[in-house]
């Protein structure tokens, strides 16, 4: 496949996602109203989704006519915050699907006649920008449907979980020295993954696997969440303030821990990572376990640093190759892989789940590498950096694999656990 022949698939496939988590998956009451202010009601996510393509892949990649410049004020991020979203004008669910398909079919029509030369367009730069914007909001459309209350609108699908590996060392030592951290040359990156730059990272231990639910219900058992000592003084006043005592979805019955998913209630998987945890929670977990949450350099080094080869790989366990048989990525599953998962999807160090399953908090806070030049506008990272947002890696079992990469770079807020989140901890060597 070309570099066309592949935008054209993967915008297809985008789209196919995003109806069947709006109108193919709800009707118009719960596709128009808002679950909880954190989110959009789930018919701006979409139009934003045609608008946002508009304003890069007709008006600013092909120079063609706008379809409708009425409408960006509505479905612009920064003018309306979420809370403000739903009473805005929307269109309607069949407005804004009869919206996106046209601005669709004239990309469709225009990219022939596009040549891929310049910044925005190079080795379909723009294209892949906005493809993966697409999928990121499909991903924070499932937020939307795991906050929302009612019958399950999306079903599990058959078939076996995943093949589990042997059991592994909990931890493996990373000696120190230099790795190359982001990316110069990768066609899919975003400004904030660039410019690749080495960092030199002092040895540590990491662990091979995400914490799962029966290690962070053993932190609850040991009164975790009502002893200071665990906790940033925020995450402290976050947590005893509201009165927090386990992960978002969470509560327990007859002494068991149930959980709510997607609407279904079922017993916490003790196998799988632990999601639903916001940052503070993460960190007070590390620091009960005698450990500390990875940097981002500690993470992506242990995901993505060929020690032997003295290079970088762009996967954990190369550069390429189909992202399914190595990684639970892009909603094949509903929820998280149990641990041991995909051994096949290691990286050099014998680091496991490191892409998909859960995002992982870090302890580092969004900035910019060194030589960054925000591109092609400040509004994707740059106007973020240096906020309260800390960074998370790897992506979840709800991110697509085009994003999957060791490179890209996630950040919420430290109370944000609405999100796809969990961790895994280090320690210094
Ligand atoms: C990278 C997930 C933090 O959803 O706020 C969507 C992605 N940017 N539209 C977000 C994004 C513009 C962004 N995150
Ligand atoms: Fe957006």
């Amino acid at each position: 496949m070309d570099v066309k022949e592949r935008i054209v698939a993967e915008l297809t496939a985008a789209r196919d996602r995003s109806f069947g988590l709006t109108v193919e998956a709800l009707e118009a009451p719960e596709l128009t109203s808002q679950v909880s202010p954190l989110m959009s009601p789930l018919v701006w996510d979409l139009a934003h989704i045609g608008n946002y393509e508009e304003q890069w892949l007709l008006r600013a990649a092909a120079g063609a006519a706008a379809v409708r410049p009425d409408i960006d004020d509505i479905y612009d991020a920064f003018e309306h915050p979420r809370a403000e979203r739903p009473s805005l004008p929307l269109l309607s669910p069949a407005e804004s699907r009869a919206y996106v398909t046209t601005v669709r079919q004239r990309v469709l029509d225009s990219l022939e006649k596009v040549p891929l030369v310049g910044a925005l367009t190079e080795n379909g730069f723009v294209y892949h920008m906005v493809i993966q914007h697409e999928h990121q909001h499909d991903e924070t459309m499932l937020a939307t449907h795991q906050l929302r209350k009612g019958a399950p609108a999306l079903l599990d699908p058959p078939g076996a979980d995943s093949v589990i590996g042997d059991t592994i060392a909990a931890e493996v030592l990373v000696p120190g020295g230099p790795f190359l951290m982001g990316t110069s040359d990768d066609p899919w990156a975003y400004d904030n993954e660039r410019p690749g730059h080495t960092v030199d990272v002092p040895s540590f231990h990491i662990d091979t696997a995400p914490v799962g639910n029966a290690a962070y219900a053993a932190f609850i058992e040991a009164g975790g969440y009502q002893d200071p000592r665990w906790w940033h003084p925020k995450g402290w006043e976050w947590g005893s303030a509201s009165g927090k005592e386990a992960p978002a979805f969470w509560h327990r019955e007859g002494g068991q821990w149930l959980r709510r998913r997607l609407g279904r209630v079922e017993p916490v998987p003790l196998d799988e990572p632990v999601q639903h945890v916001c940052w503070y929670e993460a960190d007070a977990y590390a620091r009960w376990a005698g450990k500390r949450l990875p940097t981002e350099a500690e993470w992506e080094k242990a995901a993505s640093w060929d020690p032997v080869a003295e290079r970088k790989r762009r996967l954990p366990w190369g550069d390429s190759g189909e992202a399914g048989d190595h990684a639970n990525l892009g909603q094949r599953r509903l929820h998280p892989a149990p641990l041991g998962s995909y051994p096949g999807g290691a990286s050099a160090y014998g680091v496991r789940q490191l892409i998909g399953d859960v995002w992982e908090w870090t302890s580092s806070d969004f900035t910019a590498y060194p030589g960054f030049r925000a591109f092609p506008y400040r509004e994707y990272s740059e106007v973020f950096f240096g906020g309260d947002y800390k960074i998370l890696k790897g992506g979840s079992w709800a991110t697509h694999p085009l994003s999957g990469r060791a490179t890209f770079r996630n950040w919420d807020h430290p109370i944000r656990r609405q999100i796809f989140s969990g961790f895994r901890c280090a320690r210094d060597a």
